[in-house]
Parts: structure tokens; sequence; C-alpha cells
């Protein structure tokens, strides 16, 4: 009987591509996907760091896993990802059925891993140093949509922003070939893909020898079959007026864009080495505004990093009020392993944080309401995806902007390009029926 495999995907995009890849690889060597951990002979956790939160949620899971191998002594359990990568082999301790820990740059190791599991290796750790070659090939990639997909472009961080972890986890910045980004996506074209999503820790530091992101969006453009382009992240800095000069050039390349503050305060975003201020950041936003008009801006944004007073965090709702963002991702600021942040001065209270986030949230969903309501009215042209959260005869899908439309319609329509006229908003999604053409 074939053996079979459940993962679980914590964190970013990164992370939920790499459980595709890792799904790709398991599927070649003969596993089959399982309904629930309940069932499955390999377990994985494909971890972040990114928060305590995040690292937290891995070892209550890992804990109840313990229980249920104690049922089902067979049953291989790992930890992959970002947490892997940090803790390492403090995982092993006091864990005895943890039987696996492998970093996100060491994926395409994991045949080599699984038959050294097999011939009884106990305890198997696969790290790589920072300047490892990520696994940017994978023969088989199990894809979650049939016609939207991720496409890593880049791995690794050089920025060191001082909150972030990231860097120290998933090492330097290397850019993939083109060449092999290119056949990637004719191949998914080929195979009906519509959407692509380019990847990377800081995609707009994208550079393979002359060859740079604009000139990468360029080529990708090309490909009959894609319609739509996007990607994530790019860091403001980095985002320059060749690229976005691109949004008035290339239709496909679809209008959002996630650009992320962390802060309105020029102190704290020196503290934080984002290397831009308010005002560099406010003028590329005026200038894609410009470019685009109906491009939808989504951001991320911390409250409450160390030193942070409460006129900081005013000028941080002042850029928020100002660029009107489309969504925003806020967290509360997390201390983190190897950072500089963490020897830094001046904690602001937890419930200091917690009433910041909570002013921040309150502001968004606002800007949010009445940016969605100002849509009401409009034909949007939606990617039919899946069926709605309510249930069936309930389409959704997603606008150029990235909305999210639900609207009633046949499960036929998944995977085409629908106008829907829509007929109300609510913070986080549009309702509308579909436009006769
Ligand atoms: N490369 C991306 C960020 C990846 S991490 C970028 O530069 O935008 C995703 C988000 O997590 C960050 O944008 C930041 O807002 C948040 N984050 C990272 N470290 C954090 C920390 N220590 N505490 C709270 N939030 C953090
Ligand atoms: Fe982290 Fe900054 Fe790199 Fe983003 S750019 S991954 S926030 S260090
Ligand atoms: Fe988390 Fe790693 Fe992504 S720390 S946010 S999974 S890069």
């Amino acid at each position: 009987m074939k053996k079979s495999y459940f993962i679980e995907t914590y964190g970013c995009q990164m992370n939920v591509h790499d459980t595709e890849k890792i799904s790709g690889i398991l599927n070649g060597l003969g596993y089959a996907p399982a309904e629930d951990e309940k069932s499955a002979d390999l377990v994985l956790l494909n971890t972040c760091s990114v928060r305590e939160k995040a690292a937290q949620k891995v070892f209550t899971r890992l804990g109840q896993l313990k229980k249920l191998k104690i049922g089902k002594p067979g049953m291989t359990i790992g930890v992959c990802g970002c947490l892997a990568q940090q803790e390492g082999d403090l995982f092993f301790k006091n864990r005895p059925y943890v039987d696996v820990v492998f970093g996100p740059r060491n994926v395409g190791e994991l045949p080599s891993i699984l038959s050294q599991l097999e011939s009884e290796r106990h305890q198997l750790l696969a790290l790589s140093g920072p300047r490892q070659e990520p696994t940017f090939e994978v023969d088989t990639i199990l894809r979650d949509s049939e016609f939207k997909a991720y496409i890593t472009i880049m791995e690794g961080c050089d920025k060191f922003c001082t909150f972030c972890v990231v860097p120290f986890l998933r090492g330097r910045e290397v850019s993939r070939d083109p060449h092999s980004i290119l056949l990637e996506a004719r191949k998914l074209a080929d195979n009906g893909y519509v959407e692509l999503c380019l990847l990377g820790q800081n995609v707009n530091s994208y550079r393979y020898e002359d060859f740079d992101f604009a000139d990468l969006l360029c080529s990708l453009h090309e490909i009959p079959g894609i319609k739509r382009i996007r990607y994530t992240s790019p860091h403001p800095t980095d985002i320059n007026q060749k690229v976005m000069n691109l949004y008035a050039e290339l239709p496909k390349l679809c209008p959002n864009l996630h650009l992320p503050l962390q802060a309105g305060s020029n102190d704290v975003l020196s503290k934080m080495k984002r290397d831009y201020t308010r005002e560099m950041f406010l003028s590329k936003v005026e200038y894609l505004k410009e470019v685009r008009p109906e491009i939808a801006l989504s951001t991320d944004i911390i409250v409450g990093f160390p030193g942070e007073t409460e006129a900081d965090f005013l000028y941080t709702l002042d850029v928020v009020r100002t660029v009107e963002f489309a969504s925003i991702f806020s967290f509360k600021y997390s201390p983190r392993k190897f950072t500089a942040a963490l020897k830094m001065e001046d904690e602001v209270p937890e419930c200091e944080k917690s009433e910041r986030l909570q002013r921040l949230q309150n502001l968004q969903k606002e800007i949010q309401l009445r940016l969605n309501q100002s849509l009401v009215g409009t034909t949007q042209e939606i990617l039919v995806e899946n069926h709605a959260k309510k249930g069936e005869g309930e389409l959704s899908g997603r606008t150029p902007c990235n909305r999210i439309v639900n609207f009633p319609g046949p499960e036929s329509l998944r995977g085409s390009f629908v106008p829907v006229h829509i007929e109300s908003a609510h913070p986080n999604s549009l309702n509308g029926t579909a436009a006769t053409q």
C-alpha cells in the first residue's frame, strides 16, 4: 500500500509554495496525500518564525502529535520551514517522537532524507548555511489551484531590517535563472494556468546578470496564455521608476501592489533600518496612483516597535489615512532571536501595543468599507476560483485589484473570467451578480 503524507503549513506564501514543492516531491516518491494527520504515515509541519505566536503554534501542535504517535508508533513526524532552520536539533531535545528537521533550502534533499529514515536512521537534521543554493527546480509541483500559480523567482533577503528574523533563516539573496522561470511560466500557460504570482522575500531586488525585475515582468507579459501577473513582496526602497512605469505599460500586470510600510514615523523607520522615509514612501505611492489610478495598495504595519511613542504612532495613522490602503496586515512587534531590535531599549508595554493595534484596525476598517462601497454599481472582471465559504451555488473569485467577490453561479465557471456587477460591499469582500454580456 502507498504511504501517505499530511502537511500543515504556517507562515507566508513562500511556505505555502514550499509545501506545494514538498507535496510534488512526495508524490514522485509514491506517497499519496492523506485526509488528515490521523491517517498519515508522514506528518510534516512547515513552520514560520516571524512572530512568537507563529512559533508557539508549532510547539503546541507538536504536543498533540506526540499523543497521536503513542497510538501509531510507525508514524514519521517532521518539522521543516523557517522555525526548523532557527531551532535545528533543539527540536529533538526532550522530543524523541520528532524524526526529522530540515530547513527551507533543504527541500530538494527530501528523497535522500526519507531513504535514510527508512534505513532506520533516527532524528535526522538537514539544515543549510546562508549561501546554500535554494531548490528552484522541482520536477513536479503539486499546486493548490488549477488556474493560479506561484513561481519562485528569488530566495533569501539581504536587508536585515532590525525586527526581522527572515534573513537569518532564509539565507542570502539568490536570483533564479530567467530561462528557468520563463520555462516554468510557459509550461504553466500550456497547462491552462492564467495567473502568475512571482515569489521572493524581496522580489524587486531580483537581478540575474544584467536582467532585472522589470525585464522579467516584460518577458512574462509576452506569454499569451498568462492573463494576470502579480508578485510579492517588494521592498519600498527597491521599487524603482522602471518598475513603476510598467504599471502604465503592461495591462496584465495587476493593479494591486503589496508595499510594506511597517511604520509611518521616520524615527521608527530609521531604527527599523528600512532605508526609506515616510516622504519617500508617500511619493512612490503618489506616482503609482498617477500611472495606474485604480491601483489597490496593501501593506504590513508593526505597532509597538521599541521606542515607538504615541507621536510616532500618530504618523502611522496619518500615512494610513493618506494612502487609503485596500487592506493591511497589522502586527504587534514581537522580539525575535538574532535580530538587532532584540537589544533595543524602551520596550512598549503590551497593553499599549494592543491599544494601538485596535486603533489602527478600526481606522482601516472604515477606510476599507468606504473603498469597497465606492465599487458598488461597477462591473469587475472576476477570475472564478472556488465555492464561496457560504456554500453551494455561491462562487468566489478576485478582481484584478485582488478584492474578493462572491456571486451566485454554476461550478462550471471555475477558472474562467466573468464580468460581475457589484451590488454590495463589506470590509473584506464584495457581492454581486454575473453581468450579462
Ligand atoms: N519581505 C517582506 C516581509 C516578510 S515578513 C517585507 O519586507 O515586506 C512579513 C511581515 O511580518 C513583515 O512585513 C512585518 O510587518 C511582519 N514582521 C516581521 N517581523 C516581525 C516582528 N518581529 N514582529 C512583528 N511583526 C513582524
Ligand atoms: Fe524581513 Fe526586511 Fe527582509 Fe522583509 S526586507 S524579509 S522585513 S529583513
Ligand atoms: Fe514566516 Fe519564514 Fe515566511 S519566518 S513569514 S514562513 S519567510
